[in-house]
């Protein structure tokens, strides 16, 4: 009797030991799934967002309308040519090396800090393409 009653307080101690042992580790393991998990899924979204190239009309959009879709500061507004032309004809090179630079209220990559060199070239294309 006596060693069957200390080993079932035996047992059931392991037995709670094992059930505790069991949810501390569920609890670590949800803990630690979690915000990797979450990082995990605004790193998807952040890939997805930037998935594919963008288009000179999606750059445009974004960086570049609030001020050549409205003239806004005297920017040269989208295919207007007699805003355009006299600038082009600087050569288009010149044109794309000041907005990468910035020039008068003009800033530095049109203020898109997420842009390539190339992105702001297919921006300024799609802002002459009627020219
Ligand atoms: C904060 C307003 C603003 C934003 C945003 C902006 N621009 Fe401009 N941009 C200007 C102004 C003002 C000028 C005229 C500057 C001058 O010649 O005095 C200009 C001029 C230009 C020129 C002509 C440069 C030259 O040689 O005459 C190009 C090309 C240009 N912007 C491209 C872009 C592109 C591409 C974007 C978006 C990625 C952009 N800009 C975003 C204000 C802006």
């Amino acid at each position: 009797m006596k060693v069957k009653a200390l080993l079932s307080v035996v047992v059931g101690s392991m037995l709670m030991f094992a059930a505790y042992a069991q949810n501390t580790s569920d609890d670590e393991l949800i803990e630690r799934i979690k915000p990797v998990g979450s990082v995990h899924i605004a790193g998807a979204q952040a890939e997805s967002a930037s998935a594919g190239p963008r288009s000179g009309a999606d750059i445009y959009q974004s960086a570049c309308f609030a001020c050549h879709g409205t003239g806004a500061l005297s920017a040269p507004k989208i295919n207007v040519a007699a805003e355009w032309a006299p600038r082009l004809e600087q050569g288009f090179d010149t044109v794309w090396q000041n907005a990468i630079k910035g020039i008068n209220a003009m800033p530095p990559m049109g203020g898109c800090m997420d842009c390539s060199e190339d992105d702001i070239k297919a921006a300024i294309e799609h802002m002459t393409k009627d020219i």
